[in-house]
C-alpha cells in the first residue's frame, strides 16, 4: 500500500484555493484536511510556502507520430516522462488514420505505442476519410473503447485533411454518439495555393512558411467550422487557436450561445513570428508548425481570450523533430516536418508569464491547464481535482523556485527549445502520478509502462441543445 502526506501547502484547485494537507493512498487521494496524520510507512513531502495542484493534462501532444514523410523524436516514454517533469500527468494524444486505413486498426496501433507511456495517456481519432465503417467505428471507438473526441484536420491537402463533406458526415455522427468533434482550423486549399505562390516569388527558406498560413487562412477554417457545428448543433473544440482571426469566431459564436470550445497553445503565447526570419535555417525550421507563430498583437488577444473565458485549454502540440528531420526542408519550406516541443515547459511558461504578471489567478492557472481539459473530455473529477477520490496525479509547485529553459537541460529527445533561454519562476518541485513520486527536485523517476489509458466516456442527454435546432428550423410567423 502506497501512502503520500502532502503536508502544509495551499491546495489550488478551479474554484478556490487553502491551505490543507492531502493525504493520498494507493493511487488516489483518501483525504483533504488540516493535520492529518501520515499512516505508517507514509512518505511524507512537506509543502510548505507551496502550492498543491492538480496535475496539468495536456490535451494536445503527438507521441511518436508518424508524419510527412517522418517520426517524431519522442516516443511515449521520452514524451510523458518530459511531461512528469514538468509537472504534467495525463496527456491526451491522437490516433491519426491514413486515409482509407480502417479507424479500429490505426486506434490499436496507436494502443501499442502507448504502452511505454510513464503517465497517464487518452486519445482523440482523427476522421481523415469517409464511409459507412468509418461511421461504424466511431461508435465502437466511443462506446467501447472510452474515445469521446475527434479530430479534423482542415489542413495537410493530399494527406490527412478532411474535406467539408467529411466534416459534415463526422461532425453529424458524433453528434449522435455524444462526442466531441476537434478541428485543426486552416483552409488547406489556401494553404496549398499560398505555398506555390510564395514558392513562385522565389521564397524557399523558413520565412515563407507563415507567408504561407496568414491569420485568415485560420480563421475562414475556424469560422466555417464553427458554422458547420451550429448547424448541426453539435459542441465544437477548436485545437490550438493561435490568432485574432479565430479567437475572435469562437468569442462571436459563444456570444450567440454557441458551445464553442478553444485551445491555445504555451508556445503561441509567448513565441512571435520574428523567429521564422531567424538567419540560421535550424533555429527557423525548427519554429515551423502549424498554425505559425504569429505577430506579438496575436498573443494579446489569446491571452484576452483564456482571462475572460472564451478560450478554455492550454496544450502543447508536443510534436518533436531534431534538425537532421527539419534538413529535409531545407531548399522548400512546405517540406519541413511541422512541429515544436513543450510538454515538460508548459505549466511553467504559463505560471511565469500568466500568474506571474497578474494575468491569471493561481486558480484559472489550474482551470486552463488541467480542471477545463478534465471536463471538457468528460474525465471530471477523475483528473483535474484535487479532492477526495480523484486520481492523485498531483503538483507541488514552489512559487519561488526558478529556472531557465534549454534544450540542455529538458528530458524530451527533441534536440531544441522554442523556449531556449527564457527565465521562468514557478517550477514543481514533485510530481506525483497515480500516488507515486514520479519527479523530486530535479531527480525524475518516470517508469515505462506505469501510464493507464484512461476512457473517456460519451457526454450525456444535454450535450447539444437539439430543441434550439428544430425551433430554428420551424418556420418562421412571417413565412406561415
Ligand atoms: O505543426 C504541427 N502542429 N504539427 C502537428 C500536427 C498538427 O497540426 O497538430
Ligand atoms: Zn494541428
Ligand atoms: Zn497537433
Amino acid at each position: 500500500m502506497t501512502s503520500l502526506l502532502i503536508r502544509g501547502g495551499t491546495v489550488v484547485n478551479a474554484d478556490h484555493a487553502f491551505v490543507a494537507d492531502v493525504l493520498t493512498q494507493d493511487g488516489k487521494i483518501v483525504a483533504v484536511g488540516s493535520q492529518l496524520t501520515a499512516p505508517s510507512g507514509a512518505t511524507t513531502i512537506d509543502a510548505g510556502g507551496q502550492y498543491v495542484m492538480p496535475g496539468g493534462i495536456d490535451p494536445h501532444t503527438h507521441m511518436q507520430l508518424p508524419f510527412m514523410g517522418t517520426v517524431t523524436m519522442d516516443d511515449f516514454f521520452s514524451g510523458t516522462a518530459a511531461a512528469l517533469a514538468g509537472g504534467t500527468t495525463s496527456i491526451i494524444d491522437f490516433v491519426i488514420p491514413n486515409p482509407q486505413q480502417p479507424l479500429m486498426e490505426a486506434y490499436q496501433t496507436w494502443r501499442g505505442w502507448a504502452e511505454k507511456s510513464a503517465s497517464d495517456y487518452g486519445f482523440h481519432v482523427a476522421i481523415t476519410w469517409w464511409d459507412e465503417s468509418v461511421k461504424r467505428d466511431m461508435g465502437r471507438l466511443v462506446q467501447q473503447e472510452g474515445v469521446n473526441s475527434f479530430k479534423h484536420f482542415m489542413a495537410y491537402k493530399n494527406a490527412i485533411m478532411c474535406d467539408d463533406e467529411t466534416l459534415v458526415n463526422s461532425f453529424q455522427r458524433a453528434l449522435e454518439l455524444g462526442a466531441m468533434p476537434t478541428v485543426h482550423a486552416e483552409n488547406g486549399e489556401l494553404v496549398y495555393l499560398l505555398q506555390s505562390e510564395v514558392a513562385a516569388r522565389g521564397i524557399r527558406g523558413p520565412e515563407g512558411h507563415p507567408l504561407s498560413r496568414p491569420p485568415s487562412v485560420e480563421g475562414e477554417a475556424a469560422n466555417r467550422a464553427i458554422a458547420i457545428a451550429e448547424v448541426l448543433n453539435v459542441p465544437i473544440y477548436v485545437v490550438h487557436v493561435s490568432c485574432m482571426e479565430a479567437a475572435d469566431a469562437i468569442a462571436r459564436a459563444r456570444a450567440r450561445g454557441q458551445r464553442v470550445y478553444g485551445e491555445v497553445l504555451a508556445g503561441h503565447l509567448v513565441v512571435d513570428d520574428s523567429v521564422y526570419r531567424h538567419p540560421d535555417f535550424a533555429t527557423a525550421a525548427a519554429h515551423v508548425m502549424s498554425p505559425p507563430f504569429r505577430a506579438k498583437g496575436h498573443q494579446e488577444a489569446l491571452w484576452r481570450g483564456l482571462q475572460a473565458g472564451h478560450l478554455h485549454t492550454t496544450a502543447t502540440d508536443h510534436c518533436t523533430f531534431c534538425a537532421a528531420q527539419k534538413a529535409v526542408g531545407k531548399e522548400d519550406f512546405a517540406k519541413i516536418p511541422n512541429g515544436t516541443g513543450g510538454v515538460e515547459e508548459r505549466l511553467a511558461v504559463l505560471w511565469d508569464a500568466g500568474v506571474n504578471s497578474g494575468r491569471l489567478t493561481p486558480s484559472e492557472f489550474v482551470a486552463i491547464t488541467s480542471a477545463n481539459t478534465a471536463k471538457l473530455f468528460n474525465i471530471y473529477p477523475q483528473k483535474g481535482c484535487v479532492a477526495v477520490g480523484a486520481d492523485a496525479d498531483l503538483v507541488v509547485w514552489d512559487p519561488s523556485g526558478s529556472k531557465t529553459l534549454s534544450a540542455k537541460t529538458q528530458h524530451s529527445k527533441g534536440d531544441f527549445n522554442i523556449f531556449e533561454g527564457r527565465c521562468v519562476t514557478g517550477i514543481p518541485s514533485h510530481t506525483i502520478s497515480q500516488g507515486e513520486l514520479v519527479y523530486v527536485q530535479g531527480d525524475l523517476r518516470a517508469r515505462a509502462g506505469a501510464g493507464r489509458y484512461i476512457k473517456r466516456p460519451a457526454f450525456g442527454a444535454n450535450f447539444s441543445a437539439a430543441k434550439r435546432r428544430a425551433d430554428a428550423l420551424a418556420p418562421s410567423p412571417v413565412q406561415r
